[in-house]
């Protein structure tokens, strides 16, 4: 029987419990260790409880497509399969689905039978598979252009083979998001399209205050081998390599490769995971405003003077000639 286990948000507070839990779950050089204050302050990390003790976490934040996106879920060992992954999905769903969000998605490694499970126990669906493939950028003379936005222009990444392959989702800011003409708008004005030897390539944010020399993208349109030649010759801004999830596809996978482009050690075969959520109304408690509730005395006193015997309306009560004027 699983158990109804006790969440809250986690704060800075919680870190060396975070990271113990997740020396505990994964390994002592979990990469998530490393990046728990950020993940605590960028988002929600939300835990579960036995007691004081911290037994479970994952970490949702908001995707520019206006998806949630969740990662880094963790369970102590001592209490897998008593239900935490779920109870902690489901606080997101709620969370989510009372705030707008169409649809929340994660992505699982394949070969992690216990990660697959877990998102698909609770009700989300494969809908993508990438992998992660990664190359050093050399010198190059096609830097790539910034593109704005153009009705021709959803058209062509809409209708692009590539974009096909992916199920319609390309990598962008640690997450996944679905390309439609909304969010390809807000990427353009966000300046993250670039015309790259002939195709588009989405370029996600880099973190300032992290010293990363790394610049991930996804593909949106363009012949593959092409455009990931190009890219690889556009050393631009201090970029020394580049990473980008390709589609799970031999053909574009042999194309990367034949563009110098190798497997990165993890991700190599990423199922992306999606729960469409059914958004409700907000619906607040009615609690009436000042006016209702004078209004409300209106109709009280005007009682009081049919009770008394006056069906005229006339003023009737001590404050009725304020109100019934
Ligand atoms: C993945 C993980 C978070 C799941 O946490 P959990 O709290 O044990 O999951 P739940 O108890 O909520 O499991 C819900 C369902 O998922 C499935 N499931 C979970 N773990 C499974 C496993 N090892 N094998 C097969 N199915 C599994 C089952 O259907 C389970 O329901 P059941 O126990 O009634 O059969 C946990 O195994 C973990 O911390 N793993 C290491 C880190 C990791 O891989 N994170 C995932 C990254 S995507």
């Amino acid at each position: 029987m699983k158990e109804p286990w006790e969440m809250r948000r986690a704060s800075l507070h919680d870190r060396d419990a975070l990271a113990a839990l997740c020396e505990a779950a994964v390994a002592p050089d979990d990469y998530v260790i490393d990046r728990l204050e950020d993940l605590i302050l960028l988002g929600v990390v939300q835990i579960a409880l036995d007691g004081e003790r911290i037994v479970g976490m994952m970490h949702y934040a908001p995707a520019i497509d206006g998806s949630g996106w969740l990662r880094a879920a963790r369970t102590h060992p001592d209490y897998q399969r008593r239900g935490v992954a779920t109870a902690l999905l489901g606080s997101f769903v709620g969370l989510g689905a009372r705030s707008g969000v169409r649809a929340l998605r994660l992505w699982s490694s394949a070969a992690n039978v216990a990660g697959s499970a877990s998102a698909n126990a609770s009700g989300f669906r494969e809908v993508a598979r990438f992998s992660r493939m990664k190359r050093k950028t050399v010198k190059g003379s096609d830097r790539g252009a910034r593109i704005s936005f153009t009705t021709e222009l959803v058209q062509e990444i809409l209708e692009s083979p590539i974009l096909r392959r992916a199920g319609g989702y390309v990598p962008y800011d640690r997450a996944f998001i679905a390309l439609t003409p909304a969010t390809i708008h807000l990427l353009a004005n966000s300046g993250a399209l670039y015309r790259v030897a002939g195709g588009v390539v989405v370029l996600s944010p880099r973190p300032e205050r992290e010293a990363e020399t790394s610049q991930d993208f996804g593909l949106a349109a363009g012949d593959p081998a092409k455009v990931l030649g190009g890219i690889a010759a556009a050393r631009v801004r201090g970029v020394e390599s580049v990473e980008v999830y390709l589609p799970f596809d031999r053909s574009v996978l042999d194309a990367a490769a034949r563009a110098g482009f190798e497997p990165e050690s993890w991700g190599q075969e990423a199922v992306l995971f999606e729960r469409t959520l059914d958004v409700r109304p907000v619906s607040y408690r009615q609690r009436r405003t000042y006016a209702e509730i004078a209004a409300g005395k209106r109709e009280g006193y005007a009682a009081l003077g049919l009770l008394a015997g006056k069906h005229d309306h006339a003023p009737g009560g001590p404050h009725e000639d304020r109100w019934n004027r």
